[in-house]
């Protein structure tokens, strides 16, 4: 939009000025003027929220004022968009509600906050009649949040397939370049900075989860919770577990699954997506149904998959994420880049702080609003049918084949593939590397459960989901 006046500066109030709040200040000094000819108006930095104001600092901050009250920011009249890039639950999530109250537009990076809270949140500011932005919650600079709120908006996503963890990639890809295992490849991984010095929350696949929530609940036009997503972390892989992997023709990753199952109604039935689209977010949503197999139901997991060496995501490595989307127009469509680090989440975060100064300019807010279509039942894991990756330590002598397959067989598993791989003539132990037919979830871990009480079996090493993505 042109315009003849020159309109005042968008004054921005930053929560949080750590390695991504110390990209943002730096981007939007450096792109400046950039910036102010994208939306013809300049864009300041008024206040800036630090624990500690005494810290050591990469640069300056080059404007503005430096406070430890967040009220000097939340309550501030003159401040417009309150950026929020402290991360964690709290106080983050009060902050940001708080200002909306105040009428402030929200920028957040904050996928704790947004998978937990993020239906709320929204509605809030649709009520108070600002936007709240938060593409740098998941995948980085990778375009993601916006893709799903409006460029994928014609389709019905059928599937969602994602790395959207760096660490866990990283260490995956070590172990299955370099035959490095999980112990030394997660050091490695600390060493150069990617891993946390605690890394529950990447290798245990707590992060994919949070970022896989926000994921399917734009996606499905749901609320999906972290809790309500099936979650496998990746430090029982061994290295041998790659390199069968390799001879099968698969490669392992941690994936973040979401799938959209029809119900009897069928997907896009009439009253198959029933309610208006932009209600009940307050309340939760419409109830559940009472007859389940009427509602489309929906598929969220994040675990250890071996996925096929000819396909796009089996060729992610290093840090690098990307979400595969599956829709009913589109087909597939793949997002590949990075998903951490300041550059690239500044680079969303600015992003969005250039969409909320257009809407700003235009004055609106909530232009694409979340259209929250009720709450879908979630499917237990249960339910899941897939083939299975199995290897197990046996007792080296004849008949414990056949009494493996037999407890297989009396749990309707049909076995596509067994192989003798190791053996220790010491322990008189075998290694064998079973390949399932599909076979349900359940009867998977019935056997399992069977398997490991058997005196023959010495060690159940370990058991993988096979995604065919066909
Ligand atoms: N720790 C995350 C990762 C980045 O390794 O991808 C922050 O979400």
């Amino acid at each position: 939009m042109t315009r003849l006046d020159a309109p005042p500066p968008i004054r921005i109030g930053l929560l949080g000025f750590g390695v991504v709040g110390g990209g943002v200040v730096r981007l939007l000094s450096q792109k400046a003027g950039a910036i102010a000819t994208e939306i013809g108006r300049s864009i300041v930095l008024r206040r800036v929220l630090v624990r500690d104001p005494g810290r050591s600092r990469p640069f300056d901050l080059p404007e503005g004022d430096v406070t430890t009250d967040a009220g000097a920011i939340l309550d501030d009249p003159e401040i417009d968009v309150v950026v929020e890039l402290m991360g964690g639950v709290t106080p983050a999530a009060e902050y940001i509600r708080r200002a909306i109250r105040n009428r402030k537009h929200v920028v957040t990076a904050n996928k704790d906050v947004m998978a937990t809270q993020g239906v709320d949140i929204l509605q809030l500011a649709r009520e108070h009649g600002v936007d709240v932005y938060y593409e740098a919650s998941v995948g980085g600079g990778i375009p993601l949040i916006g893709v799903f709120r409006q460029d994928l908006v014609a389709n019905e996503v059928h599937q969602v397939h994602a790395i959207i963890n760096g660490t866990t990639n990283y260490i995956l890809s070590r172990m299955a370049g370099d035959g490095v295992d999980f112990g030394p490849a997660l050091a490695e991984a600390q060493s150069l900075g990617y891993a946390e010095s605690d890394p529950t929350a990447d290798v245990e696949g707590i992060d994919a989860t949070y970022k896989l929530a926000i994921l399917a609940s734009l996606a499905f036009r749901t609320q999906v919770s972290p809790a309500a997503v099936y979650r496998e972390g990746i430090a029982r892989l061994r290295a041998a577990d790659f390199r069968y992997a390799r001879e099968l023709g698969y490669v392992i990753k941690l994936l973040a699954i979401a799938k959209r199952h029809p119900g009897a109604r069928g997907a896009g039935a009439p009253g198959a997506r029933s309610t208006p689209l932009t209600q009940g977010a307050r309340d939760g949503g419409a109830p559940p149904p009472t007859d389940e197999t009427a509602a489309d139901e929906i598929e969220v997991r994040v675990h250890p998959t071996l996925v096929p060496q000819d396909i796009l995501l089996a060729g992610v490595n290093g840090v690098f994420n990307a979400v595969h989307v599956r829709g009913d127009l589109v087909g597939d469509v793949l997002f590949y880049g990075r998903g951490a680090g300041a550059e690239p989440t500044s680079s969303a975060v600015v992003a969005d702080i250039v969409d909320v100064a257009h809407n700003i300019n235009a004055g609106v807010a909530n232009r694409i609003p979340f259209h929250y279509a009720g709450r879908l039942p979630i499917r237990p894991i249960d339910r899941l049918e897939t083939r299975y990756y199995v290897r197990l330590w046996v007792a080296d002598r004849p008949g414990v084949l056949g009494q493996i397959a037999q407890v297989f067989g009396d749990h309707q598993i049909s076995i596509a593939s067994c192989i003798q791989k190791e053996t220790d003539p010491s322990a008189e132990s075998a290694e064998l590397v079973i390949i399932t037919h599909p076979a349900r979830e359940a009867d998977m871990q019935a056997s399992l459960s069977t398997l490991e009480a058997l005196g023959t079996v010495r060690e159940l090493s370990t058991m993988c989901r096979i995604e065919a993505f066909a």
